[in-house]
């Protein structure tokens, strides 16, 4: 299994997904301050997986700060804002910041060790949730794949975008598992390249068959029969259901409908934003000009032409045949079905 993010010898450890497929480079982050440029340079990207690398983070900030008794407090709330600043949509990195400070409200009267020992167990947890939620969904999912499935996926929503096994490639390892996937076709997922760099090496990497297309190949491949169900990961999913994902999913969801193929969102609980009513209140990040100017460092656009590179979109929630999380497979309407999930257990 891809080593994503783990905690080692009082370090927060992860693969460089900057430098994937091409070399597989571990990046050692010695203090909170790392870990949250590693999230900020996407060195580790995909909702979860953000979560994770900040709730260690944090552990590990605290873990460094020599700050005791009343000066705890404001020395954590230091170490949540720089990780806190580093990326606005995915909406588990402020779920995992909000989950370390409960545990850290309830510990602080114990004292400074009690805090750190206590902050570490409750990021690990995190990770370990998250693992378990993504074997979950994947039995959930593969169950609603058709028999020789051809599945489509845009961006990486896998092992790497998690604590391991994947959201949407969770779904697909699962189906693959059970004998069900004849193929899967990857997005390259411009301007970032997250299917072509990352999906297409994890799912190689389990030998499962895997054809990469351009973005914009989606619809031919749609319509000319190649393409029987799709599977992407989410963000950050609103009280309505809509869905906040890589750039181009939307897209790929229109499509999906013109084409009468299912399109199935797979995301965890922590992904669910019920406070923000639908997608129009989700921030969306516009990253940096020379993701869309530049490929591998080369000018390919004039200087000076006008640039906008939004991360993500919105999907609205009829595009969406259903949500699959931990704790079951939600349908319209999502208002009742994702609030009924996010209450169960
Ligand atoms: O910009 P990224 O690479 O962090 O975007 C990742 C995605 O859009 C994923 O599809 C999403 O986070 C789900 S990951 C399980």
């Amino acid at each position: 299994m891809v080593p994503t993010v783990s905690w080692q010898d009082g370090a927060v450890v992860m693969i460089d997904q900057r430098r994937l497929p091409g070399e597989e480079i571990m990046l050692e982050c010695r203090d909170h301050v790392e870990v949250a440029a590693a999230i900020k340079d996407m060195a580790i990207r995909g909702a979860p997986a953000i979560g994770v690398a900040a709730a260690l983070g944090i552990a590990l900030g605290v873990r460094r700060s020599p700050a005791e008794g009343a000066a705890l407090r404001p020395a954590f709330e230091a170490i949540c804002e720089t990780l806190r600043v580093t990326r606005p949509t995915a909406v588990n990195l402020f779920w995992a910041i909000e989950r370390m400070r409960r545990r850290f409200d309830a510990l602080q009267a114990a004292g400074g060790d009690v805090v750190r020992e206590g902050l570490l167990e409750e990021a690990l947890a995190i990770q370990r949730e998250d693992l378990a939620a993504c074997h979950r969904m994947g039995d959930l999912g593969a169950a609603l794949m058709p028999e020789q499935a051809r599945i489509l996926t845009h961006c990486n929503a896998g092992a790497l975008a998690t604590a391991g096994y994947g959201t949407a490639l969770g779904v697909i390892r699962s189906a693959a598992r059970d004998g069900k996937v004849l193929q899967v076709f990857a997005d390259e997922t411009r301007p970032y390249l997250q299917g072509a760099r990352l999906t297409a090496w994890e799912l190689m990497r389990d030998g499962i068959p895997t054809t990469l297309i351009a973005d914009n190949m989606a619809g031919h491949m749609m319509a000319t029969g190649h393409v029987n169900a799709i599977v992407v990961g989410a963000d950050r999913i609103a009280a309505n259901g809509d869905v906040a994902n890589k750039i181009g999913t939307y897209s790929v969801a229109v499509l999906a409908k013109e084409n009468g193929i299912p399109f199935y969102v797979a995301a965890p609980v922590s992904t669910f934003d019920l406070d923000t009513a639908s997608g129009a209140g989700i921030p969306i990040e516009e990253r940096a000009e020379d993701e869309i100017t530049h490929h591998s460092g080369q000018r390919l656009a004039p200087i000076g032409v006008g640039v906008r590179n939004p991360a993500f979109d919105v999907t609205p929630n009829r595009y969406v045949t259903a949500i699959i999380c931990e704790r079951g497979v939600a349908r319209a309407p999502y208002t009742e079905s994702l609030r009924a999930l996010a209450e169960a257990e």
